[in-house]
């Protein structure tokens, strides 16, 4: 599962989408966790696709990401700034890859 205080135990690599990436970050096998107010871990994350379908405010767009092992394609929270933190995402992730800091 995501590391609940990923913003403690990692630093910020880079950026996507207006959005910051925590890393380690070697792509395309190592991808690191993407978002800060909905964080989705891109190396955790299978491409389920429940929390697109799901979100009511449409935080989530897939990114292609060939080549790495667990999944193509990932949900990255692009519009992580409309999130209305109804935690929808992280209950029906199966692999729980999402974490939304609602505090
Ligand atoms: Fe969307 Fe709710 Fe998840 Fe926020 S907590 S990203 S609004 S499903
Ligand atoms: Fe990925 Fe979980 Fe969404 S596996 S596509 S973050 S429901
Ligand atoms: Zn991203």
């Amino acid at each position: 599962a995501i590391d609940p205080s990923f913003d403690e135990n990692r630093e910020v690599v880079d950026s996507h989408n207006g959005h910051d990436v925590w890393g380690p970050v070697d792509e395309p096998e190592k991808l690191g966790i993407h978002g800060t107010h909905v964080a989705v871990d891109f190396d955790i994350c299978n491409a389920d696709g429940a929390c697109v379908e799901d979100c009511p405010v449409d935080v989530f767009e897939w990114v292609d990401t060939p080549g790495h092992p667990e999944s193509e394609r990932k949900a990255d929270p692009a519009n992580e700034i409309q999130c209305i933190d109804c935690m929808l995402c992280v209950d029906v992730c199966p692999v729980d890859a999402i974490d939304v800091d609602s505090s």
